[in-house]
């Protein structure tokens, strides 16, 4: 079984598709075996608990600095022993120990197809807005492997969704979620937990099989 840390922020409804996934068996030889939130008190820890996952809330604002709340990430992460970490909807910078120690294994979600709409300034409603006000006909979602830069890492998945004359950036990210977030980041798990990622010239690629 292959041991999966879920971070989270907020809402938690990648977070949901991913226990959903491992408990009808879509995403195979997984076990989430923590859940962790830079927010305490929010819907994606409620998610962990029903589902029966331990779910911890390690907060910036509880720690002295930035490097405190590293350590403390990274001390729960060593407790936890991850094979995978999955950046759901996760929106603090890690750092940069954290990616070096877990190369080639943590994921991130990115509602865009990046390059576009990405990078600084570019999370949660903003990625959409960008969207809309630029007018593109065709956006969706990207999971990439997690590098030193934001959503700059080596992209493994990505899924078109359409843009509508009449969207807004909430009915637009809705529909971002459901047709392309949802379906691509337990795709992405079963993947990694079934050894069916090649790498070729530095990028991953999914063995369908
Ligand atoms: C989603 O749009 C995700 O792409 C972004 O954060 C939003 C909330 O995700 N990173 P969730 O409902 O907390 O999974």
């Amino acid at each position: 079984m292959v041991r999966v840390v879920v971070c989270v922020s907020g809402g938690g409804t990648n977070l949901q598709a991913i226990l959903d996934g491992v408990a009808d068996g879509s995403i195979r030889q997984t076990q989430i075996v923590g859940v962790i939130s830079n927010n305490p008190g929010v819907m994606a820890l409620t998610r962990a608990e029903k589902a029966g996952v331990p779910g911890y809330a390690i907060c910036p604002a509880d720690y002295a600095d930035r490097e405190a709340f590293h350590q403390a990430l990274l001390d729960k992460l060593a407790e936890l022993s991850p094979d995978l970490i999955v950046l759901a909807g996760f929106l603090v910078r890690i750092p940069e120990e954290m990616i070096r120690r877990y190369e080639r294994r943590i994921l991130n979600i990115h509602p865009s197809l990046i390059p576009s709409y990405c990078g600084v300034g570019y999370y949660g409603l903003k990625v959409h807005e960008g969207c809309l006000a630029r007018g593109s006909k065709i956006t969706g979602a990207t999971v990439h492997f997690v590098d030193a830069g934001m959503d700059s890492g080596p992209i493994l998945l990505q899924k078109a969704v359409e843009v509508h004359p009449d969207d807004t950036p909430k009915i637009l990210q809705r529909r971002v979620m459901e047709e392309a977030e949802w379906v691509l980041l337990p795709k992405a798990i079963d993947a990694f937990a079934c050894g069916n990622i090649d790498w070729i010239d530095g990028k991953p690629w999914i063995r369908e099989n």
